[in-house]
């Protein structure tokens, strides 16, 4: 299986766990897109949900594809999201914002009754680190932010697209922190929460209830 392959076997295990009349997360990037997919071919079958996009690309798809697009206000709860990682380890521990849109995927994974992290094999890492870490600042803070993400020890970068500045669906920046291998990631999601202008940081830790990667011989199950 290649990784695209991979990507969609995952997104295909995990839509499985859509069931009739729930509130569905969507998730944001290419993996996303997949199970994105798959949800709308089910709901053209008959699949009775509503949805609550994680990102602005992630809405335009779904009601493209004519899923029931709802807010955080127009829901009580979140029965199930799926979305995908940049990278995760042994104990579940994400990075995520490789699209940009981890604020938004936090907020509504924050609120979720369940988390499926859908992935290719090559996510699965025994260390966190290798892939930049997301950190989303408001733009105000973002010159001032920079020394101190260095200071933490990385090597941080303000994100670019297209020879400018990219911005995400809140309207802030996001800054690329290049830690290598990163030893406590829980202090240092406390650490980065903490920093007056950090809006939200990629690290995604005790979040995820089931990881399911899409391997060379199958998809393997990971659960809490
Ligand atoms: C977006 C994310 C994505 O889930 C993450 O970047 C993985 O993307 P892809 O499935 O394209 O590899 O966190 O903010």
């Amino acid at each position: 299986m290649n990784e695209d392959a991979q990507k969609l076997a995952a997104a295909q295990a995990a839509v499985d766990y859509i069931k009739d009349g729930m509130v569905v997360g969507l998730g944001t990037g290419s993996t996303a897109a997949k199970m994105v997919d798959l949800v709308g071919a089910r709901v053209k079958d008959g699949l009775d949900i509503v949805a609550v996009p994680t990102s602005e690309a992630t809405a335009a798809q779904a009601k493209g594809l004519g899923i029931k697009v709802v807010g955080l206000d127009e829901v009580s709860v979140i029965d199930l999201t799926i979305d995908g990682t940049d990278e995760v380890d042994p104990e579940m521990r994400l990075i995520k914002g490789g699209g940009g849109a981890h604020l938004r995927e936090k907020i509504v994974a924050s609120l979720s009754d369940q988390l499926i992290i859908i992935a290719e094999n090559k996510k699965m890492v025994d260390t966190l680190g290798a892939f930049k870490l997301p950190v989303e600042v408001v733009p105000f803070a973002a010159g001032a932010l920079l020394p101190k993400m260095e200071a933490l020890g990385s090597e941080p970068a303000i994100r670019q697209k297209d020879g400018d500045n990219f911005y995400t669906d809140e309207g802030n920046l996001i800054i690329d922190c290049a830690f290598g291998a990163i030893d406590n990631p829980e202090e240092l999601a406390i650490t980065l929460s903490t920093m007056a202008g950090v809006v939200e940081h990629g690290l995604f830790i005790n979040f995820a209830d089931m990881v399911l990667v899409g391997t060379e011989t199958g998809v393997k199950k990971f659960e809490a």
